[in-house]
């Protein structure tokens, strides 16, 4: 997708071959930065710092880092002592295991001299892939964003489709394009009069800094809202649907997401508003059943809730970024990252391979699909 006049993804190979190159997202909207990632430690720390997020980036992230391990020792030990560090970088989006064990199945057969070649084929390969899928989600989505818009001009409404959106699961979640978003991106492009309301998304804000900055670089109408405005705005017809991403979604269509998307889904079933999710079958877990169970909840720093951080608005025009503190010196916080909306709750699930219904049954049709 665009910055400026520039297309770029989320995640590159470098120039050399055998370097990584990333967006850092940690300072977007502010401060627009790349970073290169030499060794699988680097791409761990990218993970685990959040230089880098979003389920399917955090899969593709990881699947560099085992390649440029293999660049430097491919024996054994050093593949399966990189795979279980990355592993460990975060808990809850499953597209990371997704991607370390295909990247270990691409590899571990093979003479060690033929191991790290093998590796850039098979994650340029998991790319191609990431970007087709959340191209064909946005084509998929396109179809149910045009019905909405025609449904509204049949109602002799003149008026934008209103979508709310939590968390960021566009381009910079992804390689290109992203889950949630793609659709939107689209739909825009195709000429369907919209506009999205984005959820800031506290503690980390990626709605307010990512989702808005992606939006924004496309010229695609938004307004930024506090978390706990969409309640309100569903309650007042300003809401035709909400999408969001996930980070795992089980097998019976229980969707983990960022903290806060089950509260979304609450308010827009007791408002009779569709809730979409949009996912690369990639985030879906087949060896689980029950979301609230099954799924590693990530408990992230209090320091996340304690302190917000931002641009401060100085007079000569600099980008000074500074975080403040919020609360008194002896609060207590609690940072749970993603919350589980029950199967139930989902309208359906927008995939590569189609619309599909939240249940099994639903999911497991993808096997039945081209
Ligand atoms: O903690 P993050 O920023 O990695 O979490 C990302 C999300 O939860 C997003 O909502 C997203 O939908 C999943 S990735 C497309």
């Amino acid at each position: 997708m665009n910055i400026g006049n520039k297309a770029w993804r989320s995640i590159w190979l470098g120039e050399d071959g055998c370097s990584v190159g990333v967006i850092d997202q940690r300072k977007l909207p502010h401060v627009f930065k790349t970073k290169t990632l030499r060794t699988w430690q680097d791409a761990a720390d990218a993970i685990k710092s959040m230089v880098v997020r979003g389920a399917p980036l955090i899969g593709v992230t990881g699947a560099y880092g085992l390649m440029l391990a293999l660049q430097s020792d491919a024996t054994d030990k050093a593949l399966n002592i990189a795979i279980k560090n990355l592993m460990a970088t975060r808990p809850t989006a499953v597209n990371l295991r997704w991607a370390l064990e295909r990247m270990r199945k691409a590899v571990f057969l093979l003479p060690q001299s033929e191991r790290a070649e093998a590796a850039k084929r098979e994650v340029g390969l998991i790319v191609a892939e990431d970007v087709a899928c959340c191209d064909a989600i946005g084509t998929y989505g396109l179809s149910i964003l045009q019905k909405l818009a025609e449904d509204k001009c049949l109602k002799g409404e003149d008026l934008p489709i209103q979508i709310l959106t939590h968390c960021n699961a566009g381009w910079l979640a992804t390689v290109d394009w992203g889950t949630a978003l793609a659709p939107i991106y689209k739909a825009f492009r195709k000429g369907v009069n919209l506009h999205v309301w984005v959820d800031e998304t506290r503690p980390r804000n990626q709605g307010a800094s990512l989702t808005s900055y992606e939006l924004g670089c496309e010229g695609i109408p938004h307004t930024v809202i506090v978390d706990n405005a969409g309640g309100y705005l569903m309650q007042n017809n300003q809401v035709d649907l909400v999408l969001v991403g996930t980070d795992r979604t089980t097998k019976t269509g229980d969707v983990c997401n960022k903290i806060g998307t089950y509260l979304k889904a609450l308010a827009a079933y007791d408002n009779n508003i569709p809730f979409y999710v949009a996912l690369p079958i990639s985030t879906i877990d087949w060896s689980i059943k029950e979301g609230l169970a099954e799924i590693p909840i990530e408990i992230r720093s209090e320091n996340e809730v304690k302190q917000i951080p931002g641009r401060l608005l100085s007079l000569n025009g600099g980008v000074d970024i500074a975080s403040v503190k919020l609360v008194p010196d002896f609060a207590k916080t609690f940072n749970p990252a993603f919350d589980i909306t029950p199967a139930r709750l989902v309208t359906a699930f927008i995939t590569d391979k189609g619309i599909l219904a939240a249940t099994e049954e639903g999911l497991e049709a993808i096997y039945s699909c081209s």
